[in-house]
């Protein structure tokens, strides 16, 4: 009996690592990276639950062709509880629907937000990670999300567009709302040496105009098999798993584990692919 009470408050306390993947501009590969992310997380024995917080169309349950019964609406309705509404994804993975088309969804009031995360904080079995699949850009309820996240992971693409507009909501999240870590991921690249460039170029920008040090987290390469995965609604990580591209994700995996070093304060350097 001891031993079973020593468990439970080791579950209890247990800290869920809170990781969101966010972007200024959408199409960037958010929902695919946090998928597969979550794959190889739980592969590494890491439990792991998507929070998908977008609620626009392709959203994970569409490209792994789940049918949810139920969605974040009716958590926050209380029609629901958390734990009858999250369902199981391939390789053990666990998705907290979004609600698609849900209007009310698009700014949360404060006591949905309160009590989503009292709901969380009571989840019997706890999550090591918690992705959030935010939506893009700098509305409130992205905002929301980055705020309640440990971790940001900004996702860009080497497209100009992305990268102003990845600019435009960092800023926003450090000087209105003092967040100060941020991990870029450069998507869709056809060689490392592009990731870089991509990177220090936000880096320099951030720099430069806010004097903030941006991390870089890694890249993942432009592949052909992602495109054919989500016409089968299943991971590239399930289908294509010796693919280049699923190598720089699991080096981002591993990436994830690993304790940051980092004191929260680092302005003057660029950390870049340490
Ligand atoms: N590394 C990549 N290589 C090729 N295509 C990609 C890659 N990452 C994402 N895509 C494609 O880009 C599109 C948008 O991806 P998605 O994950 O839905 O973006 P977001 O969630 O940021 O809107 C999808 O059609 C997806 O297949
Ligand atoms: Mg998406």
């Amino acid at each position: 009996m001891p031993n079973n009470i020593q468990k439970e408050k080791s579950a209890d306390s247990k800290k869920i690592c809170v990781i969101s993947v966010t972007s200024g501009k959408g199409g960037v590969g958010k929902t695919n990276i946090v998928a597969n992310l979550a794959y190889l997380l739980s592969q590494m024995k890491k439990k792991t639950l998507i929070f998908d917080a977008d609620c626009g169309l392709a959203n994970i349950d569409l490209i792994l062709g789940l049918t949810p019964k139920y969605n974040l609406y009716h958590v926050l309705t209380g029609e629901k509880t958390l734990k009858e509404t999250i369902i199981n994804g391939p390789g053990g993975i666990k998705i907290l629907p979004s609600s698609s088309g849900i209007q009310e969804l698009t700014s949360l009031s404060k006591g949905q937000k309160f009590a989503l995360q009292d709901e969380l904080n009571s989840l019997h079995s706890r999550p090591d990670f918690m992705l959030i699949d935010t939506s893009a850009g700098i509305n409130e309820n992205v905002m929301y999300f980055n705020m309640v996240a440990g971790d940001i992971i900004v996702v860009v693409t080497p497209e100009p567009t992305s990268l102003t507009d990845a600019y435009a909501l960092i800023k926003v999240l450090y000087q209105r709302h003092a967040k100060k870590r941020f991990r870029l991921l450069v998507n869709m690249v056809k060689t490392e040496d592009e990731a870089k460039e991509v990177f220090i170029r936000m880096a320099q920008a951030t720099n430069h105009f806010l004097n903030l040090s941006i991390e870089h987290l890694g890249y993942v390469l432009y592949d052909e098999n992602l495109a054919l995965a989500v016409k089968k609604q299943k991971l590239l990580a399930e289908l294509y798993p010796g693919s280049p591209s699923m190598d720089c994700l699991r080096d981002i995996a591993v990436k994830l584990c690993q304790p940051s070093q980092e004191p929260e304060d680092h302005d003057g350097i660029i950390r870049f692919f340490n």
